[in-house]
């Protein structure tokens, strides 16, 4: 079994591409609503549930686990992989290295949690990827809380969004990194926005093939870095 988790719903934008991907797997997939949002609370506290809920899903029998969450990844993936060294542990990372393969501009911005935003490992990716670049990385408080509580439909928070892409793209960003699962769903939102200037970036789809290579079982894993 194939254990999907997330502190909510976004992880189902990764739940969606892994289901197309492998449309027979056996899927679970926990959403930790009860702590929703991970981004604004300490990073000792996002590890704990991280770990917590990775206990919970390899006693329930899964093999495989996908940490359908930047904020989870950034702050618990290693320490994940150490508590079940012989489960495939996949994690998601924002979509840092093809925004800087396909940037025409040379400018790209990375939206994400706060907690992501401050992580070290958010800002390796960075290094490693896109240190000769313009990199603006954005943190969205209340974004993953709107799109959990499926607020997102309000001309006030249409506002907000349209806010923080303006100075984005007047400063001539072209491509956009979705670096939470939560905002895949305010894609529709923002793609009128960013049309014909931007591209936003989601990993999801390259989530779902490092799932398939991992094959469901086995041992190791990695966290996708595109
Ligand atoms: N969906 C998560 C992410 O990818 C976390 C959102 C949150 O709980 O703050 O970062």
């Amino acid at each position: 079994m194939i254990g999907v988790f997330d502190s909510g719903l976004g992880g189902l934008s990764v739940l969606a591409a892994i289901a197309r991907a492998l449309p027979h797997a056996d899927l679970s997939y926990l959403a930790d609503t009860a702590h929703v949002p991970y981004g604004d609370k300490p990073d000792g506290f996002i590890r704990g549930r991280v770990l917590a809920i990775g206990r919970h899903l390899v006693e329930r029998g899964c093999t495989l686990l996908v940490v359908a969450c930047n904020t989870a990844t950034a702050h618990a993936v290693t320490a994940l992989r150490h508590q079940h060294p012989g489960v495939a542990v996949v994690g998601v990372e924002p979509g840092v290295k093809p925004a800087a393969q396909t940037t025409r501009s040379g400018r790209i911005a990375v939206l994400a949690t706060e907690a992501t935003a401050r992580s070290e490992r958010l800002a390796h990716l960075v290094r490693d990827h896109a240190a000769h670049l313009d990199v603006r990385v954005v943190p969205c408080p209340g974004w993953a809380t709107r799109v959990e509580t499926l607020q997102f439909d309000g001309a006030d928070f249409a506002a907000e969004v349209q806010g923080t892409l303006r100075p984005l793209l007047d400063h001539g960003v072209d491509r956009i990194v979705l670096g939470c699962t939560h905002y895949a769903f305010l894609a529709p939102l923002m793609t009128p926005a960013v049309q014909g200037r931007a591209e936003l970036i989601d990993v999801a789809d390259a989530v779902a093939r490092q799932v398939v290579r991992q094959g469901g079982t086995g041992s190791g894993g990695a966290t996708l870095r595109l």
